[in-house]
């Protein structure tokens, strides 16, 4: 896999779309995005001393039922990442790195589709190690906070490229999962209701007990709230 590092840009995840024309797989890391991108929409604070990380990897054969296999490979790597400095995190469903209930990482992945098939996937990372995430207090959190001996970017962004590079498995993505069997608080559009988080297939639903009656719900459709956890979203 080719490995481009690049002092700024917009953002690592544009950046790789402008070259998808090569069919050629790649990472690209960016010491600094200026216009770092996040899911729905939202921007990414994208400041020096954290690691922002594309990978563009093209398929054979990947049906797109099996689309969660990207998401959960990538909030893996984020965790042996961070596992590697010696911090604890675990998976918020479906794809959130959590340190002390809040996020250490964002993950923005871009499929291309085709035929019911993915033909390409764009998995973008933002590692908080080093970086100013002042202005985002008490929802993220950087390596540097929780560690006392914080890696540097260069090291951290070594280990996330490696870990990523390391095929995992779904039992490994769910040795990261720590609230099944915890009560969570699901939010389904306008409404708001309790249940109990009971497992995760492997596509990537969620089965929720709600009063006693088992749903199976996908990402896409709901939001979840941890109510011991400190992140709200
Ligand atoms: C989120 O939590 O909303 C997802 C944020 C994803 C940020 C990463 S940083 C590398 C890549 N480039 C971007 O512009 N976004 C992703």
């Amino acid at each position: 896999m080719r490995i481009e590092l690049l002092e700024q840009v917009d953002s690592t995840n544009e950046y790789i779309k402008r070259h998808l024309a090569k069919e050629e797989n790649v990472i690209v890391c960016a010491e600094e995005q200026t216009s770092g991108r996040g899911t729905k929409g939202r921007s990414f604070l994208s400041g020096r001393g954290g690691v922002y990380l594309s990978a563009l990897t093209f398929y054979d054969d990947m049906p797109a039922a099996n689309a969660f296999q990207i998401m959960a490979h990538a909030a893996v790597s984020v965790c042996r990442t961070a596992e590697k400095f010696g911090a604890s995190p675990e998976i918020k469903w479906a794809n959130d790195v959590l340190v002390n209930g809040r996020k250490l990482a964002g993950i923005l992945i871009e499929n291309g589709l085709s035929g019911g098939r993915v033909h390409h996937s764009i998995v973008g990372i933002g590692l908080n190690v080093r970086n100013d995430i002042s202005a985002l207090d008490g929802i993220a959190v950087s390596l540097s906070e929780v560690l006392p001996q914080a890696p540097t970017v260069e090291e951290a962004r070594n280990a996330l490229i490696e870990n990523y590079l390391r095929p995992s498995t779904f039992f490994e993505y769910l040795s990261y999962v720590k609230f099944l069997g915890r009560p969570v608080r699901i939010v389904e559009g306008e409404r708001e209701y309790d249940g109990i988080a009971r497992r995760i297939l492997e596509d990537g639903r969620l089965e929720i007990e709600e009063r006693g009656r088992l749903r199976t719900l996908s990402s896409g459709e709901i939001r979840l709230k941890l109510s011991d956890l400190k992140l709200s979203e």
